[in-house]
């Protein structure tokens, strides 16, 4: 029997996959072989734009997590916080590919980027202002039901705000393990002195491996370890 693969969706495309996906747009991102003054250009911009997907992913779970909490859903804004985690190490995996570009290939190609940096992805940005107004939806929740953040640990696990709190620490703990991973591709790469070297951007990536959403959480975490 011969199946009909016409497509029934409307829009761009050769099939119903090529028009709901969008495929022909996605595909057509990157510069072609004809516009590139590098051949590894298309490994660069293919390890950026999916981390600008999967981030896009992530900031929209933080939104709906926060408002999730607002409306004191604490189950469903774990489980939404536990997919952006997941998005965080799958973009922490996918730096893993930059292993394969060497440093004189990278300057190769930097003129094709002008003055960019990472530091001006919108998914991070984005992923920063959500994370910042997931932190401030729950210290409110803390407030309301009059509990400190320093009885948040050791856990309890059989209480949706504890376990919440605890996915919380994980995405903090993501973000960092992506910075420090981060901090030794540009070291590989982009051949920065490391941190401590003066005037290196380095300092600045280190710095902010450090940095901290929830410091309310950690804390708590600190003051638990003093009192055993
Ligand atoms: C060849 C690979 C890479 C090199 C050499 C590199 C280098 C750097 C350097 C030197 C900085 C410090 C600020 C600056 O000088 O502009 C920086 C910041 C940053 N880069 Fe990259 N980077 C690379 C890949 C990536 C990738 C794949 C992403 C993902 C979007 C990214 C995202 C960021 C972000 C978000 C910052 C701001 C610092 C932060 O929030 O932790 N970079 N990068």
């Amino acid at each position: 029997m011969k199946h009909d693969h016409s497509p029934v969706l409307p829009g761009p495309g050769a099939t119903d996959y090529a028009r709901y996906m969008q495929t022909d747009a996605l595909l057509g991102l990157q510069r072609s072989p004809g516009e590139v003054i590098h051949r590894d250009e298309l490994l660069f911009q293919v390890v950026h734009q999916s981390t600008e997907l999967w981030l896009k992913l992530a900031a929209a779970e933080l939104a709906e997590a926060t408002a999730r909490v607002v409306a004191g859903q604490l189950p469903m804004a774990e489980a939404l916080l536990v997919r952006a985690t997941l998005a965080v190490r799958l973009i922490t995996d996918g730096l893993e590919m930059l292993r394969y570009l060497s440093p004189v290939d990278f300057r190769a190609m930097q003129p094709a980027l002008g003055k960019g940096s990472g530091a001006e992805s919108p998914g991070w940005r984005q992923v920063q202002a959500t994370s910042r107004q997931l932190g401030h939806a729950f210290g409110e929740q803390l407030d309301t039901r009059g509990v400190p953040a320093a009885d948040l640990c050791p856990a309890d696990l059989s209480d949706p705000l504890h376990r919440l709190a605890e996915a919380m620490v994980e995405w903090d703990e993501r973000v960092s393990l992506w910075r420090v991973r981060h901090y030794q591709v540009a070291l590989r790469i982009g051949g920065h002195p490391p941190a401590g070297s003066p005037g290196s951007p380095a300092n600045m990536l280190a710095k902010l491996a450090g940095h901290r959403f929830f410091p309310e959480l950690w804390q708590a975490r600190l003051h638990s370890t003093a009192d055993e």
